[in-house]
Parts: structure tokens; C-alpha cells; sequence
């Protein structure tokens, strides 16, 4: 059956895709006929998640410049094109009041969440898109819209990501439409310290009845990646079960994201080995 999107023999790059929102994102793209780039630090999830979707893979950080820049040749020098470019790594670090940040840690915030994003697109217009057009989805997030409990850091990147989607938007137009996606709480690694031990009860308090599943991200980036979305640029779609409008939903209160994070604490943000430990 053709695909709805119109995405078939389109070539993508999707960072941070060895796991959660990332690997569904690209398995979203491939499904839909791409052929997809992925990218992370760890290089047997790479591998992993590149088999997984039919595409290739190259490991390394989104903070180092010349990663980005070999990501790209290697997209362009196997799929022959760059159309759709997915920065959705990101690191939540540092975590915890901004009077306690290490101005240094805080720097690496913004070069993983805000830096690489620009620096990839910045690669991929040069290489591809500048020429020949493209779209590009940038992972910000819903609490980029207002203040939280020591997320100073990540939220700060998160917003600027928003302003630099829109500021990119109008620049790279119209040969580029460069669009975000705002998850509101999913169910993958790097939240794993909000939802474990509440889920049920997180997913009762929000208006659509559970938290998110990062295959509800992906329709969402396939969506605005593709033709469907040919006059759309600029915009940050909010994907997060309500939450935004929960202040409004009387029917089940449990408690929010937002009190959860006052009193919880981030792991490490790897995901468990075959014993079930976390690295
Ligand atoms: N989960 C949520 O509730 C939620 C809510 C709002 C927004 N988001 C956003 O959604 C995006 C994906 O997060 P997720 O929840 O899917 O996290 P995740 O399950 O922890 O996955 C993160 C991915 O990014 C990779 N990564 C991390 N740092 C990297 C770096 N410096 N360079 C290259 N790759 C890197 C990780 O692999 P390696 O560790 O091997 O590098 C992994 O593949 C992020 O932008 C996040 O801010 C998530």
C-alpha cells in the first residue's frame, strides 16, 4: 500500500534514534518508505536501531561538530539526498536549581539541546537542502512554555530550540520548512524518573487518559515532515494528552509532572542491559 505522506525514497537523519522517541521516529520514516540516518553516543544502539529500521547508522555525540558533519556525508554518499533532518537528542542535564548549576554543565546543555541542531541543519543546508529544499522537526518539549522544578537548564535550551525552529523557519523559506514538536510526558528513558512508580496514576490525571508513547511523537514528526504539511513552517505542535488543558479537566486529578519533579531525580539516562540493570 503507498504511504498517505508521500515520503517514499526520501532520505532522513534522525539523532538520538538508538532508543524511545528518537527510534520511533525513525522506524515512523521508514515505515513510511524513507530511508533513514540514525545517530547516538552508544555505538551498539546505533547498530541496533539502524538494523532495525533497514537504515544506517553512524555513532557519536551531537556536540561534536565534526560528528555532525560526517553524519552528513555519509547520508548524502549512501542515499544520494538529505530531505528531512530530525534533531531529537537532547540531554536534561544539569538538573537542580539554577544557583546550584555548573555554569560549564550548563553550557553542555545548550550545546547538545540548541548548538547541534543548528549546526546540523547548518551541514545539511550546505550539503542538500539549500539547493534543493527539505524539511526539518526539532524535539522541544511542553514544559519549554513555562517554569518547573529544577529543570532551569533544560527548559532554557528547550525554549530557545522553539525560538531558533522559528527564526530558522523564516531564514531557510521557502526551499526549507523547519517545524517542532512539544511531547508532553512519554514513556521512555529520560523521563523514566517522572512516570516509574506512577504511571497509572499520571496517565489518570491528564485529559486524554494515559502519558504518552513515543510512536505518538513519531506520527507527529512523520506528519509534519512530509508534503502533508507543505504550508506549514514555523509552528511547534504540542502532542501531550492535554496536559496543557488540564487545568480545565475535573474528571480524575492526579498528581502533575510538575509536582513529581520536585522531589525525583534523574538517573542516567541508559537504557537496562539483558539483566535488567541500568548502565
Ligand atoms: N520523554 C519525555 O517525557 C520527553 C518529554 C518532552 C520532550 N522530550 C524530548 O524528546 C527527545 C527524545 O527524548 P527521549 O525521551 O526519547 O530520551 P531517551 O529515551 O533517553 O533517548 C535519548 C536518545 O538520545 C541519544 N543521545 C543522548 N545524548 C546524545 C548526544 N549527546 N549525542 C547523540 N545522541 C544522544 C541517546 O543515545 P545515547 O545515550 O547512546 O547517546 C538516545 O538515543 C529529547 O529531545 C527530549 O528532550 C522527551
Amino acid at each position: 500500500m503507498t504511504s498517505p505522506y508521500g515520503i517514499e525514497g526520501r532520505a532522513a537523519i534522525v539523532t538520538g534514534a538508538s532508543r524511545g522517541i528518537g527510534l520511533a521516529v525513525a522506524q515512523a520514516l521508514a515505515d513510511a518508505g524513507a530511508r533513514v540516518c540514525v545517530t547516538a553516543r552508544d555505538p551498539d544502539g546505533v547498530a541496533r536501531a539502524a538494523e532495525r529500521v533497514g537504515g544506517i547508522g553512524l555513532a557519536g555525540s551531537v556536540a561534536d561538530p565534526a560528528h555532525l558533519w560526517e553524519l552528513t556525508e555519509l547520508a548524502l554518499r549512501e542515499f544520494g539526498r538529505i530531505d528531512v533532518v530530525v534533531n531529537n537528542a537532547a540531554t536534561n542535564q544539569p538538573y537542580g536549581p539554577l544557583m546550584d548549576a555548573d555554569p560549564d554543565r550548563w553550557r553542555e546543555a545548550f550545546t547538545v539541546n540548541v548548538e547541534a541542531p543548528l549546526r546540523l541543519v547548518q551541514c545539511v543546508w550546505r550539503a542538500w537542502m539549500g539547493e534543493h529544499g527539505g524539511a526539518v522537526v526539532n524535539i522541544c518539549t511542553e514544559g519549554a512554555g513555562h517554569v518547573g522544578p529544577h529543570v532551569g537548564a533544560y527548559g532554557t535550551s528547550k525554549a530557545a530550540l522553539q525560538h531558533l525552529t522559528r527564526q530558522l523557519a523564516g531564514e531557510l523559506a521557502p526551499k526549507v520548512r523547519v517545524n517542532s514538536v512539544s511531547p508532553g510526558l512519554v514513556r521512555t528513558e529520560m523521563a523514566r524518573f517522572v512516570w516509574e512508580d506512577g504511571e497509572d496514576e499520571l496517565g489518570a490525571g491528564l485529559p486524554l487518559g494515559r502519558i504518552g508513547r513515543p510512536e505518538d511523537i513519531a506520527r507527529a514528526v512523520l506528519w509534519l515532515a512530509s508534503d502533508a504539511a507543505e504550508w506549514i513552517t514555523g509552528a511547534d505542535l504540542l502532542v501531550d494528552g492535554g496536559t496543557r488543558v488540564r487545568a480545565a479537566y475535573t474528571a480524575a486529578p492526579g498528581p502533575t509532572v510538575q509536582e513529581r519533579l520536585r522531589t525525583r531525580t534523574p538517573g542516567l539516562q541508559r537504557p537496562p542491559d539483558s539483566a535488567g540493570q541500568r548502565r
